[in-house]
């Protein structure tokens, strides 16, 4: 057949499309204003209120989720965006973060001197950072211009080198497991965990703001969720992280604190962080200006000010580094559904434990 014979044809019979069926004209078609109005009941009038389905694009049912082929382990809705992390011994990291120093980091050989401050990201890390810069600093506040992370850097991101040509005593900040952290019976560990609620909820603002680290500035938050609760999120599952340095909360070179009890009573826990560093830190604290001077410059009201010193820019449209400080800023985010996964891995990841008595009042049930 010729080009033009099949195009007649084809303009005569036009392939029928089941979206848009061929007008039958044994059953006329109803106007608007003809609804109901001399119909055949036998041929009932569409309404567009209820549109007829289309087997071709079925009417998706939650229980049943439509296979998506592009995503082999996820349905269609559940199609979500991720964030974006470089890989380094089994661990996501933040594009960022060269995997060179990721690596050395992991096999800096710690010394007695050594003042690792721990934490899963973001459970005040930079808080505590800061409270220690200024106990060696004899209360004076981080100057604009510095940078927190190379005052007391980030092993993982620095390296060991870098940490290993600081001058002693060093104060290293960690976000690694217990068993990865390098170790010293005589080096000192810092360890903050704040509940997994809010830990998401500012691990979500802190991954969507860093664009060029994660690349996951549209990602939403329910998007988010999922990589947390999969532990698919950089330095891993949170809960196997707080189980790691929670066994070993009782060590005499450990000190276990809280976030929220950090919070609660934040002259109390400057005093029990200086001690633990040692009696010259203790001793710092009888100098009225200095206690005041550490409690005012590491208030959040103070650190939410001249941020660059705690961290790399963030396009402007973005929450900034210090956001919310808040305990409970979750329910502002989570769904019931969310809740419930959550606090049901809370429960199965800690069975045996007592970590739910560290948040009793917080963690819903
Ligand atoms: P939010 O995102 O909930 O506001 P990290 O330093 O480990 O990344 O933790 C960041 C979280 O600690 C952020 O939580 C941040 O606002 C909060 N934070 C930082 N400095 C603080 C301070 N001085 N007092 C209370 N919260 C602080």
């Amino acid at each position: 057949m010729s080009y033009s014979q099949f195009s007649a044809l084809y303009s005569r019979f036009p392939i029928p499309n089941s979206r848009f069926p061929i007008p039958d004209s044994r059953f006329p078609n109803p106007s608007w204003e003809g609804l109901g109005v001399g119909s055949d009941s036998r041929f009932p009038i569409p309404d567009s209120r209820f549109p007829i389905p289309d087997s071709r694009f079925p009417i998706p049912d939650s229980r049943f989720p439509i296979p998506d082929s592009r995503l082999p382990n996820e349905t269609m809705n559940q199609q979500r965006q991720k964030p974006h992390y470089s890989m380094c011994q089994g661990f996501r990291i933040p594009m960022g973060f060269p995997v060179t120093c990721f690596e050395s980091g992991l096999s800096y050989n710690a010394q007695p001197e050594d003042n690792f401050i721990v934490t899963y990201p973001k459970c005040g890390t930079t808080w505590v950072q800061h409270i220690v810069w200024m106990l060696n600093h004899d209360g004076e506040p981080l100057p604009v211009g510095k940078d927190i992370n190379l005052e007391v850097p980030h092993l993982e991101e620095v390296g060991a080198d870098f940490v290993a040509a600081m001058a002693s005593p060093r104060f290293i900040k960690t976000h690694i497991s217990y068993s990865f952290t390098p170790y010293c019976a005589d080096a000192k560990y810092i360890y903050i965990a704040r509940n997994p609620f809010d830990c998401v909820v500012s691990f979500y603002y802190h991954t969507k703001g860093f664009v060029k680290h994660y690349n996951f500035a549209e990602g939403t938050f329910n998007d988010f969720f999922e990589c947390f609760i999969e532990g698919e999120v950089d330095w891993g599952d949170y809960f196997e992280h707080l189980l790691s340095w929670y066994d070993h909360r009782q060590d005499d070179n450990v000190l276990f604190i809280t976030y929220e009890a950090m919070k609660a009573d934040t002259p109390n826990y400057i005093r029990e962080i200086a001690k633990f560093l040692g009696s010259s830190y203790l001793d710092k604290l009888n100098n009225a200006e200095i206690f005041n001077s550490i409690l005012k410059h590491t208030s959040f009201t103070s650190m939410s000010q001249d941020q660059s010193r705690w961290s790399s820019q963030r396009p402007k449209e973005m929450t900034p580094f210090i956001r919310k400080g808040e305990i409970g800023d979750w329910k502002n985010h989570f769904s019931d559904d969310q809740i419930a996964r959550l606090y049901d891995k809370f429960i199965k990841k800690t069975a045996g434990t007592d970590i739910a008595m560290l948040w009793a009042d917080l963690i819903p049930n």
